[in-house]
């Protein structure tokens, strides 16, 4: 997608060296585009911690490219071995981590140590190239669920949680890829942004990069999503995920359950989108086996944004003595979700529709 007119991927190897690798620092968006320079699989695993780069398929790739940088360091077997469990515990929650990981791995270990930083830089860049061919493909098999609703120049509403664009992927995103898709073929679409708390992935990312690709958008506090449905303001609701269950249930950030329900009881179609390789293909309750992050509970008792004098600043919003608690997801079961936008086309959100549509991975 686009930036100020000029196209960008959310992770490359450097031009000039031919093996750095190149991130746009999520942190520092939407204020400022600072494509950091990462030379070492530290720094990378740095990235992923702090969340430089998010976004389960980006940081899928991010681990693969950390790989490349490990190897490029020292392709020895005890450094593959430590790489992959240094990269393997940076986030828990997003399956696109161990799914790169492993590919990796398969990749690499029956290489000499001397065949392998090649390897590693062809791997990392073929899981790149696919992420962005898959995300394509679920945009194109999520446009029919806008057309059919844009009829006619008529305005078609789409609410969001979180940020599931582009920058969460390689390219084109997994929610946002149906919506850049219909904006490009001149469909009136307009998103509702919500702004997802503690994070603010969806004020600060997702209403940046919507912004930029010049898509109508308008940014709502997450508890008026309920509000807008009940109104009859929204036509679906599409998310992202960070990982699906052989069963349907869908893990994504922290609030995506609440909407669920509020679309269930408004009958809004809720749409999740995702690569193959956010499914889980070994557990089926989502509730009870997936690793749910918690995270620093300065991340709920601080905020941070531009001042009025244009200086970046964090202030605290709750009273110095009173804890907080801070889990980053939650898990949608299965009976709440509409239906699965997948790169292989939309799939029933249960077990029989999900290995009958990707047979040999299951
Ligand atoms: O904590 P984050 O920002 O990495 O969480 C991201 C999400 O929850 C996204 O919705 C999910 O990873 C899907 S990204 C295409």
């Amino acid at each position: 997608m686009k930036i100020d007119g000029t196209p960008y991927r959310s992770i490359w190897v450097d031009e000039a060296d031919g093996w750095s690798v190149r991130i746009i620092d999520q942190t520092k968006l939407p204020w400022a585009v600072d494509l950091v320079r990462l030379t070492t699989m530290d720094e990378m695993a740095h990235a992923i911690r702090a969340m430089l780069v998010r976004g389960a398929p980006l940081i899928g790739a991010s681990a693969a490219y950390g790989m490349a940088l490990a190897m490029r360091a020292d392709a020895s077997d005890s450094n593959l071995v430590q790489a992959l469990a240094l990269l393997g515990a940076t986030r828990p929650t997003a399956i696109n981590l161990r799914w790169a990981l492993e590919r990796m791995k398969k990749a690499l270990q029956p290489l000499s140590p001397a065949a392998r930083t090649t390897a590693a830089y062809a791997e990392a860049a073929a899981i790149c190239d696919e992420d962005v061919a898959t995300n394509e493909a679920i945009g194109r098999h999520g446009l029919p669920l806008l057309a059919a609703r844009a009829q006619n120049g008529r305005r078609v509403n789409v609410l969001t949680h979180c940020n599931a664009g582009w920058i969460a992927t390689v390219d084109w995103g997994t929610a946002l890829a149906p919506i850049y898709m219909a904006h490009d073929a001149g469909l009136n679409v307009h998103v509702w942004v919500e702004e997802t708390r503690p994070r603010n992935q969806g004020a600060s990312l997702t209403a940046w990069e919507l912004g930029k690709h010049g898509v109508p958008h308008t940014v709502i506090a997450d508890n008026a999503g309920g509000h807008m449905m009940q109104r009859g303001d929204v036509d679906l609701v599409i998310v992202g995920t960070d990982r699906v269950t052989r069963s349907g249930d869908v893990a994504n950030k922290i609030g995506t359950y609440l909407k669920a329900l509020a679309a269930r009881d408004n009958g809004v179609p809720f749409w999740v989108a995702l690569p193959s390789s956010t499914i889980d293909w070994t557990i089926s309750d989502g509730l009870a086996d997936i690793p749910i992050e918690e995270r620093s509970a300065a991340e709920v008792t601080t905020m941070t944004g531009r001042a009025l004098d244009g200086s970046i600043a964090t202030v605290r919003i709750v009273p110095t003595a009173s804890p907080a608690a801070n889990p980053a997801f939650d898990v949608t079961p299965a009976r709440l979700v509409t239906g699965l936008i997948t790169e292989r086309g939309l799939c029933d959100a249960n077990e029989a529709a999900l290995t009958e549509m990707f047979k040999e991975l299951a």
